[in-house]
């Protein structure tokens, strides 16, 4: 269960804080914000814990921009890859034991439902001209494109833009070699782009992270066009893995909440965080 102190995410100008959140009053989150501005924290705040239940503890319509790559329940394959969750073809994949705490090899329908609930609070938390760029991969499963549309059904999809990454793991003589994912626009109706920014088009060719332990890391530039494609205000990543979105986020001296069910995963971040910026938490 998540340490969460419900004030630091109900407050207007959400304090850096720890990992297990130990500040109780908005006092003292209004004063050590200064502080640690001076002294080189975080701009942010990571939570262990359901993505979930910490979202539906947040305020209402306090966050502008939502980064987000989902588990993409990639070990309920029915294709060559990791299938039936029994291994399939891709035995080194980083995915083959699925994540830490989170299996990845839901029922269909369970999963989409999980993803749906997740979108649903997100939407809550979001501001009016706010948007999330959620990361997503299109398969092919018994001949049909699962393109995803069950999740994003209903809700406010503007945009999708394509992600180009450089090659996988797939070296099958059957397939060309998958290097796309996609990136769902949802937005609020007064979302705008930072002039400009619209320039920069549908397709992103981002070469994948390096180095990364984590799993399914995406890059931090992909995290770090979002952000800046979007006006001031609060980032949120409810799945933040490794950090990466809380990583552009401070580069662009924006404010963030990173939220992961994975204790392991948060101490990853909070180190990923603390090595690439120079800041502490
Ligand atoms: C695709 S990874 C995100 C990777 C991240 N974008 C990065 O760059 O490192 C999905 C993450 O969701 C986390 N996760 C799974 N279930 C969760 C839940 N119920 N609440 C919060 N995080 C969850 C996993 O632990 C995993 O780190």
């Amino acid at each position: 269960m998540t340490d969460i102190d419900k004030e630091s995410l109900v407050s207007e100008e959400i304090a850096p804080t720890q990992l297990s959140m130990d500040m109780t009053s908005s006092k003292r989150h209004a004063s050590s914000s200064r502080k640690h501005r001076r002294s080189r924290k975080v701009n942010g705040a990571l939570h262990h814990g359901d993505c979930i239940k910490i979202m539906n503890e947040m305020k209402k319509e306090s966050v502008k921009i939502i980064v987000t790559s989902p588990p993409y329940n990639i070990k309920n394959s029915t294709g060559n890859g990791l299938k039936d969750c029994r291994g399939g073809k891709w035995k080194g994949a980083a995915l083959q034991q699925g994540y830490d705490t989170h299996a990845d090899a839901m029922r269909h329908g369970e999963y989409v439902q999980w993803q749906r609930d997740c979108l649903t609070s997100m939407m809550r938390v979001l501001r009016q001209d706010g948007a999330i760029f959620y990361n997503h991969k299109w398969r092919v499963q018994g001949g049909l494109l699962q393109d995803r549309h069950d999740i994003v059904d209903g809700f406010p999809v503007r945009q999708i833009i394509i992600w180009q990454r450089n090659g996988g793991i797939n070296f099958n003589p059957g397939y060309f070699l998958p290097t796309y994912e996609v990136i769902y626009l949802i937005a609020k109706p007064k979302f705008k782009l930072t002039p400009k920014s619209n320039a920069m088009g549908d397709v992103w060719k981002i070469s994948q992270e390096k180095n990364n332990e984590h799993p399914a890391p995406f890059p931090i530039e992909l995290a770090t066009r979002c952000i800046e494609s979007v006006d001031d205000g609060l980032v949120l990543d409810p799945f933040m893995g490794s950090g990466s979105t809380a990583i552009a986020a401070e580069l662009n001296n924006r404010e963030w909440i990173g939220i992961d069910i994975s204790e392991k995963y948060c101490d990853m971040a909070k180190d990923r965080i603390a090595e690439i910026t120079g800041k502490s938490f």
